[in-house]
């Protein structure tokens, strides 16, 4: 069952939501060649508490970190480490909190120094692709929908998409029904209703789209070792077009 939510509700929801946007631009801004992922880690589990909030992935299924730092041809769930960042290094920077009981959810991935054009497109292509998805994204539109947006505007440029794992329902919990692919066809799939609270979150690769777990049980890497980018927002959907409760405004307009 996809829940719909209440106006009070989303109104949480928007706050944490908040909370996640700005601990992402804190992290973004300390983003540096020599700069260890644990310790950017260590910064947003105290940016998140002293906001009110708590780290939303700490202990999640076992989870041990606050944040996950996914580095080039990492795609998902990386551990923060004693790894240095270098420069032309991409880092996915995915972020959750929970606040008054509900739970908010964003990545981004930045570049650490100057990237190769290669890479900044890859960023770029996956940033869209969000955006693409997000438009899609209705009341009555259908989570195929949002997957068929994803994966064209991304194949058409010769990337391809992660099918281990999907964006989700948020709410009480961080994940909840639906399940959102990055793939799909037009007309398929759960039919979003009003109100319904949704993670959209492209893993977009630059080479084969198969994927393997590291020996830690979490870290999801490329199988070619090509890079990979993810970008995620929590929308609330909404007639006509979906509202976005996350934004990407504190990293990129400095706010
Ligand atoms: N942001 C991730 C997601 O959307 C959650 C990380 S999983 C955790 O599914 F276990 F690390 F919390
Ligand atoms: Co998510």
């Amino acid at each position: 069952m996809i829940k719909v939510r209440t106006e009070e509700e989303i109104a949480l929801l928007r706050e944490n939501a908040l909370i996640v946007s700005r601990t992402l631009a804190e992290v973004g801004r300390s983003i540096a060649p020599g700069v260890k992922t644990k310790d950017l880690d260590a910064l947003a589990a105290e940016f998140i508490r002293d906001n009110g909030a708590q780290p939303g992935f700490l202990g999640y299924g076992g989870y041990p970190y606050s944040l996950c730092i996914s580095v080039n041809e990492y795609v998902v769930h990386g551990f923060p480490s004693d790894y240095e960042l270098k420069e032309g290094d991409i880092v996915s920077v995915d972020c959750g909190t929970v606040y008054k009981g509900y739970y908010g959810d964003s990545a981004y991935t930045f570049g650490c120094g100057e990237l190769s054009a290669a890479d900044q497109a890859l960023l770029d292509t996956t940033k869209a692709s969000l955006f693409k998805g997000i438009e899609a994204a209705r009341a009555g539109s259908r989570t195929g929908d949002i997957g068929f947006a994803v994966q064209s505007y991304c194949e058409e440029r010769g990337y391809s998409v992660v099918r281990e794992l999907v964006g989700h329902g948020i709410g009480r919990n961080m994940h909840e029904s639906p399940e959102v692919p990055n793939y799909g066809r037009r007309g398929h799939g759960v039919k979003l209703p009003e109100g319904s609270v949704i993670c959209i979150e492209p893993m977009i690769n630059q080479g084969v789209k198969d994927v393997y777990l590291d020996d830690d049980g979490w870290g999801v890497y490329t199988a070619d070792h090509k890079k990979s980018a993810h970008f995620e927002m929590t929308v609330v959907v909404r007639k006509g077009a979906a509202e976005r409760l996350t934004t990407f405004d504190f990293i990129e307009n400095n706010k």
